[in-house]
Formats: C-alpha cells, sequence, structure tokens
C-alpha cells in the first residue's frame, strides 16, 4: 500500500491522475491534496482539487491550498492549453467541501513528520513550489519519505512550453533544483514518458462506455485537452501526462527507465528550466533520479479505465 500525497494544479491531466488513484483505494491511499499555482492561479486550483474529490465520492479528504506563486518569477499559467477554470470541459458543480486552514507546505511536513518512516510518497503533478518550500522548511523530510513521483522535465522529447523545457518545470525552475538536490529518492516522468500516452477517439470512449459519472466526466476532459493539442502535436491523440505518476505507483512495470543525474537550469534565459539528464552516464555526477524514457500505452489506458470504473 503506497500512503500519497497528491501536490497539484488541476489541470484535466492532473484530475484524471488524481481520480485514477481514488479509484485505487488498496493499493493507493490519498493523504490528501496539496494545492499549488500552475496551470492556473491557485484559487481555481485550489477549487478545482476540491471538485476532483468530490467527484470521486471523497468530500471528506483533506485539501490545502500552497504557493500563490514561484520562488522568483512571475507566475506563467497555461489556460491556453486547459481553459479559463483549468478543468474547462466537463459540467462540474461548485465544491461544497471545506478547504483545510493552513500553508499545503506544512501539511506536507506535519503528515511526512507524523507517519512511520519512508511510508509517504508525494506525488507532484505541478511545478514544484510547495515540495521545495517544504524540503527547505523541513530538510529532515527528504530521509523520511518512500519517495517523489514527478511529471516534469524532457530528455529526448525537450520541451512544451518553450523548445527546450516542459512546463511544471519551467514555471518554478528554482524550486525544481530544490527538489533535485534535496536527496528524497525522485521518479521522474518526463515527457519522454507522457508523450506516448496519447488519448486516442477509442481509448475516450472507453471512459465512455464505463457508464458512472466519473467516466463520462474524464472522457469530457479528454475531449477538452484535445482541443489544444491536436492542433499543436497532429498526432493521433493528445498527451497525457499526470496520470502516468499514478500509473507508476500502481504498475511501475509499465514504464522503462534508468537511474540518471538531473540537472535544472536557472540561469539563462534561453533554456530556462530544462532538465539537463545525463541519461548516458557522460560525466560522474551522481545519480539523483529514476528517469523514465517510455511506457506501454495500452496498459496505461487499461489500468486507468478499470481504475475510474470503480468510482461513483
Ligand atoms: C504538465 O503541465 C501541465 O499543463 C500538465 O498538467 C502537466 O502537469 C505537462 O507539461
Ligand atoms: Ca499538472
Amino acid at each position: 500500500m503506497r500512503h500519497v500525497i497528491f501536490d497539484t494544479d488541476p489541470g484535466q491531466d492532473d484530475a484524471v491522475a488524481i481520480l485514477t488513484a481514488l479509484g485505487s483505494p488498496g493499493e493507493i491511499e490519498v493523504l490528501g491534496i496539496s494545492a499549488v499555482a500552475g496551470n492556473v492561479p491557485l484559487h481555481h486550483a485550489e477549487r478545482n482539487a476540491r471538485r476532483i474529490a468530490e467527484l470521486a465520492g471523497r468530500a471528506d479528504l483533506p485539501v490545502y491550498a500552497g504557493a500563490d506563486r514561484p520562488f522568483t518569477r512571475g507566475l506563467v499559467t497555461a489556460e491556453h492549453v486547459h481553459g479559463s477554470t483549468g478543468l474547462n470541459g466537463p459540467d462540474l458543480p461548485e465544491p461544497t467541501m471545506p478547504l483545510r486552514e493552513g500553508h499545503a507546505a506544512d501539511f506536507i511536513i506535519e503528515t511526512v513528520r507524523s507517519r512511520p518512516e519512508r511510508s509517504v510518497t508525494i506525488a507532484a503533478l505541478g511545478p514544484l513550489t510547495n515540495v521545495a518550500l517544504a524540503l527547505l522548511k523541513a530538510p529532515d523530510i527528504a530521509g523520511r519519505l518512500e519517495g517523489i513521483v514527478l511529471m516534469g522535465g524532457a530528455y529526448f522529447e525537450v520541451g512544451n512550453i518553450t523548445p527546450a523545457a516542459e512546463f511544471n518545470i519551467y514555471v518554478d525552475p528554482e524550486a525544481a533544483a530544490v527538489v533535485f538536490r534535496s536527496g528524497a529518492p525522485i521518479t521522474v516522468l518526463p515527457l519522454d514518458a507522457t508523450h506516448g500516452m496519447r488519448s486516442t477517439e477509442a481509448r475516450i470512449q472507453a471512459f465512455e462506455r464505463i457508464g458512472n459519472r466519473t467516466g463520462a466526466a474524464v472522457a469530457a476532459m479528454l475531449r477538452f485537452s484535445e482541443v489544444y493539442d491536436l492542433q499543436k502535436y497532429g498526432w493521433d491523440g493528445a498527451p497525457l501526462h499526470d496520470p502516468c505518476v499514478t500509473a507508476f505507483l500502481l504498475e511501475p512495470t509499465i514504464f522503462e527507465g534508468r537511474a540518471a543525474n538531473c540537472e535544472i537550469e536557472c540561469a539563462s534565459a534561453l533554456t530556462r528550466g530544462m532538465t539537463v539528464v545525463d541519461y548516458w552516464g557522460v560525466t560522474d555526477r551522481a545519480h539523483n533520479c529514476f528517469f523514465v524514457r517510455s511506457g506501454d500505452s495500452d496498459r496505461f489506458y487499461a489500468l486507468l479505465a478499470e481504475r475510474v470504473a470503480r468510482l461513483p
């Protein structure tokens, strides 16, 4: 059983990642959701996190708001991908469950410290601001975590917000640098893995065919994401990023990768947020992550549909 905090900036793909976990109660206990500014400003992100919890029938989940901006930079958002609210597509009601009091970074610290050593995993689906704040405020939690499994970065696929950088790392590269230097066990699901996970029409219809409200909402989310991504890439479906984190937690054999060193570019304007991965071991820099390169998209989508089918 994995005990997981989702740190997230929902985002349709963040939503599918969280829903997949909530549909896997025998394997993942979701300890709470911490919202961070990213795809949309913080007030939308935390509201969307509560809408997702309620969609899954989990109004009991603790949801916290965290950083409303990156460490040192102005916030860059992605409404052009996710819509004005960040969760455009399905018609989800306003949430009624409360937002918990306190900062998300403190929730992360207190949760990790109050639980047995190496029992808590952070699933990081957005810019790493909250996670880095927690690690700076309480460096001891790096050694207490089971791991940080994050969606971010790229090596072979390079960038999606600039030619050099993936969105989550680009938005707050200084925070990402703190995380990668923290000593915590890190697994990276980069664009190299997520670009292979494409939401073809047949895969979207499989969510609709489940016949529950969550499956219908997931299908509507994926159809919305298509609008931007299909034009951009010209592929047979839009890449589905953040659910790769949950799929890795549930079925790591879906993916292939290797231990590597990853450093974050913070200085250059041209390559800000680039993940400089020593994939081929051409330096003696110590490994600081497991960097995933690819995955089996049929197994991935079958897993997602199976878990979404267990929800209301
Ligand atoms: C990442 O950026 C966001 O738009 C998605 O939610 C995902 O976390 C992909 O680059
Ligand atoms: Ca995200």
